[in-house]
């Protein structure tokens, strides 16, 4: 988007006073001054500053709404609250730190994989939904093998105690140790007490998939990336569209 939108909206202040920022060198794009104002800059990909009336080299928000995917790792709670264990938002680079992002579903600590965050509560929420079905696939690491009918079992939608039985469940055996599962729902600690359940214990657990969506191969752990147009029609669930870009 144009660089004098990009700010005007990213510091509420009216293109005319931007642009005469602009022209006084007054706005630095990846700490470099643009006099031009109709330059393109991306959200999330240039760090745009600004000398306001506020403040000099004051960081500008982004405008619209912002989504990532995180290759999560072990040891992060996925809650926007600080305490004792560090938090997901910790991982987020500074200049995305200030704004409102919330993990989509939870991931427990213990667990590594595809976690995405976004601004948007909507597709948060939509990407959440139990009447959505949105499958979740992780690959997990079990201390024992699971008994013959463990598949049958997960199929036929396990009850853990819960007000409703579990929907059904896919339950792939890749080695004697080894399976990964699909979950159409997302409860508290589900395929740790789903295998419970059948006698065993998860020892390590990834989620390698959401909907579509397939957690790059070659993002390392710790980092994150911009969700992209084609992942979000791999999601099946599409954000709010943004303003302007
Ligand atoms: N099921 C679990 O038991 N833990 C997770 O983090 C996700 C699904």
């Amino acid at each position: 988007m144009r660089l004098d939108r990009y700010v005007s909206q990213g510091t509420s202040t009216s293109r005319s006073e931007v642009l005469r920022w602009i022209r006084a060198g007054r706005v630095l794009v990846d700490g470099v001054v643009v006099r031009d104002a109709g330059s393109q800059v991306t959200p999330g990909q240039h760090t745009v500053t600004a000398d306001t009336p506020g403040e000099t080299g004051q960081l500008v928000r982004p405008p619209g709404h912002i989504h990532l995917v995180l290759h999560k790792p072990k040891g992060y709670v996925s809650s926007t609250e600080e305490g004792a264990s560090p938090i997901v938002l910790e991982l987020v680079p500074p200049q995305w730190q200030h704004r409102d992002l919330a993990p989509v579903g939870r991931l427990d600590k213990d667990t590594t994989g595809l976690l995405i965050l976004t601004t948007d509560g909507g597709f948060n929420h939509a990407l959440t939904s139990p009447r959505r079905h949105v499958e979740k696939a992780y690959l997990a690491e079990l201390d024992q093998p699971l008994p013959a009918d463990a598949v049958a079992r997960f199929a036929e939608g396990m009850d853990l105690g819960d007000a409703a039985p579990c929907k059904p469940a896919d339950l792939e055996i890749l080695g004697p140790t080894q399976v990964r599962v699909v979950l159409r729902e997302g409860r508290y600690h589900q395929v740790k007490r789903m295998v419970a359940k059948l006698g065993s214990t998860v020892v390590a657990l990834h989620r390698e998939r959401i909907g579509g969506l397939v957690l790059d191969a070659t993002l390392p752990i710790g980092q994150m990336r911009f969700l992209t147009p084609s992942d979000v029609q791999a999601l099946g669930v599409a954000p709010a569209p943004e303003r302007d870009r």
